[in-house]
């Protein structure tokens, strides 16, 4: 594996720092459950997002939900390593749909930090439907 496949050459530690600020943002009074989400861009650009949660609960916005918006917002791109953390700042899997999310934005080579290191998406979610799908 070379340090790309990897992340390696990334400083994960403060892509995790900035997930942790972002954290502090969270909207979260009816799960009391705060994520925060950060992310590179593939022009060395950074996004991040926080959960957003709604008095009608199914509406809630996951974290990732707001960092792709901000994604597309300061000029679009494909995100290339990701993390994601809860409110003790430990590194947090992203849910299904949210793997969805990150799977069209990052594609098969997006690096995300989990429990066990760092996995390719085509790992995390593997035989993936996809923009390709529909080409
Ligand atoms: N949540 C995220 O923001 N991202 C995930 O990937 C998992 C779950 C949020 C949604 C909800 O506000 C709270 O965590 C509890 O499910």
């Amino acid at each position: 594996m070379t340090d790309t496949d990897t992340g390696a050459e990334v400083d994960w530690a403060a892509l995790q720092a900035e997930a942790v600020a972002a954290m502090g943002h969270a909207y979260a009074p009816y799960s009391h459950y705060p994520v925060g989400a950060a992310a590179l861009v593939d022009d060395g650009r950074l996004v991040t997002g926080c959960n957003v949660e709604n008095a009608a609960y199914g509406v809630a916005l996951c974290a990732e939900c707001g960092l792709v918006s901000q994604l597309h917002i300061t000029g679009g791109g494909r995100l290339t390593h990701f993390v994601c953390v809860d409110g003790r700042g430990e590194i947090l899997m992203p849910c299904g749909r949210c793997r969805q999310l990150l799977y069209e934005n990052g594609g098969p080579d997006l690096l995300v930090m989990t429990g066990s290191g760092v996995k390719r998406m085509d790992e995390v979610l593997p035989d993936a439907f996809g923009p390709d799908n529909l080409a």
